[in-house]
């Protein structure tokens, strides 16, 4: 089996649930309160993975808050990452157009990497105003995969990161 280590970032607005996502993939748990992530957090996870090449990849997942600018100090967050989950909150539409900008200004310091894009808070279905079209249509303009989830339930989250440590694996094979 071989072994790969490799730094991804969690990237959306202020609130969408990038802090909650990591906690339930690395946990398994979820908090309802909300505290603003300061500064990065950085958290660890090793998963397996049947990709070409089965690989066990451990995954240093970088953890910033959605509401600063992009900075001197963003731009050192983000150098060296092989990919990034992209996170939209399914309740706000605004969250969804941000991405691009994200995607952008991450691309700018890591040229080719590849993205996820996951729509989370799939649970609070009554308050949804991002449907399946409008997120689609978003990741094939993006030209990336996309996922429905949430960190409170746990629904796709597993899958979202999953995705995305196989394209980081399959784009290293291939070169
Ligand atoms: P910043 O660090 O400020 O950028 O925010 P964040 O993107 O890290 O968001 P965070 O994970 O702190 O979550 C914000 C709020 O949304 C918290 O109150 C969470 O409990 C809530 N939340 C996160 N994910 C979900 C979800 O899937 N469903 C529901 N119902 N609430 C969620
Ligand atoms: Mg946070």
């Amino acid at each position: 089996m071989k072994q790969l280590t490799t730094k991804i970032c969690l990237l959306g607005d202020f609130s969408v649930g990038k802090t909650s996502l990591v906690r339930r993939f690395v946990e398994s748990r979820f908090d309802e309160s909300y505290l603003s992530t300061i500064g990065v957090r950085v958290s660890r996870k090793t998963i397996e993975l049947t990709t070409i090449i089965p690989t066990t990849l451990t995954m240093l997942i970088w953890d910033t808050a959605g509401s600063e600018a992009f900075s001197t100090i963003v731009r050192t967050y983000y150098q060296g990452s092989s990919g990034a989950l992209l996170v939209c909150d399914l309740t706000r539409t605004d969250t969804l157009a941000s991405i691009g900008t994200y995607m952008r200004e991450f691309q700018s310091i890591n040229p080719g990497v590849p993205f996820v894009i996951i729509g989370n808070k799939v649970d609070l279905e009554s308050q949804r105003t991002i449907t399946d079209e409008l997120i689609e249509s978003a990741a094939t303009t993006y030209g990336t995969p996309w996922f429905l989830g949430s960190a409170k339930t746990g629904a796709g989250v597993e899958q979202a990161f999953q995705a995305l440590g196989t394209v980081i694996c399959n784009q290293r094979s291939s070169i």
